[in-house]
């Protein structure tokens, strides 16, 4: 069977055109020298995604803004951390689409907005602030009622949009891997709310590739990640109409370090490699951290049977500049 058809009934799935085109794929030569490596490493610059800087949120928003519109919303709504990139992305997705946006944002209002809460700010979205994260559930669904009431008739979006049809756009960016001619034995990328990962492995097991799906945490412990993962996974190989086995969520939650978005002397070091041996920026909350779970990787020897190894950069650059 074409690795494309178990694909077939998530690329009939209503989208909005955002990517433009497939992100880069390339090889980090200097990158390996710098830190040793036997085999190639080679990169998939979703950083670098044109749309509203682009990121891997700019995949999900393609499916879920799809629903938005299908719903024949007027205002979006989603939640996330201050410097969130989703909110940002989110954002840029509703002004392109004409949509108003609501962010509720867990953190103290800054004197002055900088980083990706600019940039929610240029993009036209209402910024509102919560004192906690487990105050945005609550703030979300009252303004969705506010809105409701005002017949501005609100989409609400959950964290990082990942839900199985948000993971979707990320199975489609497996086949844009394979389409490039890129079959790698383990991917390593940065995982937080679960759609990410969830949505490469149901890609994974629907190209029927052995590919490992690493996931290094920005912040939540190995086991509830592994299993909100598996959650998304099973949900969209629903979704994709198949039975497949799904596979177990490989999670490693070692490089969060002292906590989300506090930088470690292995993300600085990360971070540091990476800018120096390529011009490509990695961020301390979710890239650095992943990219020193690959590092740490390679140096341990863990990879030396495999032939290659694909990081998904994805996205976050913003943040540096916060
Ligand atoms: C730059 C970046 N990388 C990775 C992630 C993690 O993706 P997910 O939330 O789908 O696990 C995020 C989520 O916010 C992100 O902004």
């Amino acid at each position: 069977m074409s690795p494309d058809k178990p694909l077939a009934p998530l690329r009939a799935l209503p989208r909005v055109s955002l990517m433009g085109a497939p992100s880069l794929v390339h090889r980090l030569d200097r990158f390996e020298k710098a830190i040793d490596s036997r085999g190639p490493i080679f990169i998939k610059r979703d950083d670098s995604i044109p749309f509203g800087f682009g990121g891997n949120k700019v995949r999900k928003l393609e499916l879920v803004m799809a629903a938005a519109v299908g719903e024949d919303a007027l205002t979006v709504i989603t939640c996330g951390g201050i410097q969130s990139n989703h909110c940002r992305a989110t954002a840029a997705a509703a002004a392109r689409l004409g949509l108003d946006c609501d962010l509720v944002l867990s953190g103290a209002r800054p004197a002055i907005l900088t980083g990706n809460t600019r940039l929610d700010e240029m993009f036209g979205a209402r910024l509102h602030f919560v004192p906690d994260r487990a105050d945005r559930a609550p703030a979300m669904a009252a303004l969705e009622k506010e809105r409701r009431a005002e017949g501005r008739r609100p989409f609400v979006i959950p964290l990082g949009a990942s839900t199985p049809l948000g993971a979707a756009g990320l199975a489609l960016g497996v086949s844009e891997m394979l389409d490039a001619g890129h079959q790698p034995d383990v991917i390593v990328h940065a995982s937080s709310s679960g759609g990410t990962q969830g949505g490469l492995l149901a890609g994974v097991v629907l190209t029927g590739l052995k590919t490992r799906v690493i996931g290094i945490s920005a912040d939540e412990r190995a086991a509830p990640l592994g299993a909100l993962v598996e959650d998304i996974e099973r949900g969209l190989l629903h979704l994709a109409g198949s039975d497949a086995a799904p596979r177990k969520a490989e999670v490693d939650d070692s490089f969060v370090g002292e906590g989300y978005g506090i930088p470690t002397e292995a993300s600085r070091e990360a971070q540091t490699l990476l800018a120096r041996s390529e011009g490509i920026v990695v961020d301390h909350t979710y890239t650095a951290k992943a990219l020193a779970g690959l590092i740490a990787l390679v140096r341990s020897g863990s990879l030396a049977d495999t032939t290659s190894v694909l990081f998904w950069h994805t996205g976050g650059q913003v943040g540096v500049l916060a």
